[in-house]
């Protein structure tokens, strides 16, 4: 054995002993889960989880509060301007290309860093049971394990796929993603009884996924982080607006996305007359991109088009043209999500549990660009440049607590070691 491949050893081996995390880590959504949803109904398998680890009153998500792009925040530690994945559907004027949510080519991804492209290049073993990006190759990097979405896979057969990651493939970073509570909440709305039988449903998999942690021997190894991308609230066809009667369409190019927040490209010259225009109508805010207020950090992106329109909570902007294109009828919808995120029911869950987090702990609220910090931190690897703040996460994770008996047969073993490898040294001297 040569002394610089025993030195590496060794190194490992103390970085191993010596490390405060435990390196093994499980980011899990529910989407569309309102932080306050937990209230509405007994939920025995959160209230567990958060007296055995931390939950906080809510997270403060991103804005557009949308589902790719704050899916995408979590996984990358970036505003939606950095990463670039500003709406669900978008324009780019540089591709001359729309984007939605199936569109897996990678140069609309390369704007951020996921979570696991970021532990893949630092050697670690990663695999996604769905998550916006995780089908597509970033910065050249696709998860070990990974599948193209179904909403259908059985909530439980998820569960058991990635417990079988952690105890038999090696994986030390995985997400688990499921489209509920969201489905029911804009079906039914976010008051609606379906929507109280729906969080129970989902209490009943966290339940699942707690005893499947604990069957597999995972539970004093693995971190876990069960968060949402947003809220939910009531809407209705009576509050909704028609970009098409709002405007003179002659002064537009295109309107990439509407719903809460419109994106309008008006004809070159036009920006002040549509802005006009738009300032007439009742429950919108208009803004030109260099004006949309900083606290949104929503403004220096291409994708992020030359006017936006923010609806008051509640009401919905249409252009008919691309609901005709779409299902030719007025929405039926009961709830959605996409407006200011500094409103209560754009906020979503925020709960950990794991040998790294405190037990019964709260604290203030964290922001969801401190997510990707946090779990590189806990994964004992180097993140990416991003907007998170481990100030705001300190206060709730702790060091690795000693096994029994563990920690002086490790101490043991370096000793050896260091024994071993001052014999080996003396003979090459
Ligand atoms: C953008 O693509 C459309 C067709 O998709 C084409 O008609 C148009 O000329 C292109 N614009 C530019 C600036 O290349
Ligand atoms: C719409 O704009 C075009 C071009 O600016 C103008 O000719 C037309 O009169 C406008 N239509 C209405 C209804 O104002
Ligand atoms: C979270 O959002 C609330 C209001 O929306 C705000 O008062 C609070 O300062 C925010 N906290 C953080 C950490 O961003
Ligand atoms: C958890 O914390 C609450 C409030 O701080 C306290 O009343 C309760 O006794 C604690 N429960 C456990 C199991 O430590
Ligand atoms: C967010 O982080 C990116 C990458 O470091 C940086 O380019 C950007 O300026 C940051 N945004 C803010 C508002 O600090
Ligand atoms: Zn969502």
């Amino acid at each position: 054995m040569s002394s610089s491949i025993f030195l590496l050893l060794l190194a490992g081996l103390v970085v191993s002993v010596m490390a405060d995390y435990t390196g093994k880590l499980l980011l899990v959504s529910m989407d569309g889960f309102r932080y306050d949803y937990l209230d509405k109904v007994e939920t025995p398998n959160f209230d567990d989880f958060a007296r055995h680890g931390v939950k906080l009153p809510y997270m403060n998500n991103s804005f557009v509060t949308k589902t790719f792009p704050n899916h995408y925040t979590i996984a990358t530690g970036l505003h939606e301007e950095s990463h670039g994945i500003t709406e669900n559907h978008m324009y780019d004027p540089e591709f001359n290309s729309t984007f939605s949510m199936r569109t897996h080519e990678p140069r609309w991804w390369n704007g951020g860093e996921p979570l696991w492209v970021t532990a893949k290049k630092q050697g670690l073993k990663t695999g996604t049971y769905y998550w916006p990006g995780s089908e597509v190759e970033i910065r050249g990097v696709r998860p070990d394990y990974w599948l193209p979405y179904s909403d259908d896979t059985p909530y439980r057969e998820r569960v058991d796929t990635v417990m079988d990651w952690f105890k038999t493939k090696g994986v030390k970073m995985a997400t688990l993603y499921y489209p509920e509570p969201d489905h029911t909440g804009h079906i039914s709305g976010p008051d609606s009884p379906q929507i109280i039988r729906k969080v129970k449903e989902m209490d009943g998999i966290l339940g699942y996924l707690v005893q499947k942690m604990k069957d597999n021997g995972l539970e004093n190894e693995v971190n876990l982080i069960v968060t949402s991308d947003h809220g939910m609230t009531s809407i209705s066809n009576t509050r909704s607006l028609d970009l098409q009667s709002c405007l003179n369409m002659s002064d537009v190019v295109r309107i990439p996305s509407v719903g809460p927040v419109a994106h309008i490209q008006p004809v070159a010259g036009r920006e002040d007359a549509v802005m006009a225009s738009l300032s007439n109508v009742p429950h919108i805010t208009a803004f030109k991109k260099d004006d949309i207020p900083d606290h949104f950090h929503y403004k220096n992106n291409r994708r992020i088009m030359p006017i936006i329109a923010i609806a008051d909570e509640g009401w919905m902007l249409y252009d008919v043209r691309w609901q005709c294109a779409r299902n030719n009828k007025k929405s039926t919808l009961k709830g959605t999500h996409g407006f200011d995120n500094r409103l209560m029911t754009m906020k979503p869950i925020f709960l950990a549990k794991g040998p790294n987090f405190k037990t019964n702990f709260t604290s203030d609220p964290i922001q969801n660009v401190d997510i990707y910090p946090l779990v590189c931190k806990l994964l004992n690897i180097e993140p990416a440049p991003n907007n998170g703040s481990l100030d705001r996460v300190n206060v709730f994770i702790q060091d690795t607590p000693p096994i029994p008996g563990a920690s002086t047969a490790a101490s043991i073993l370096l000793s050896e070691c260091l024994l071993a490898f001052t014999i080996v040294a003396n003979f090459m001297l």
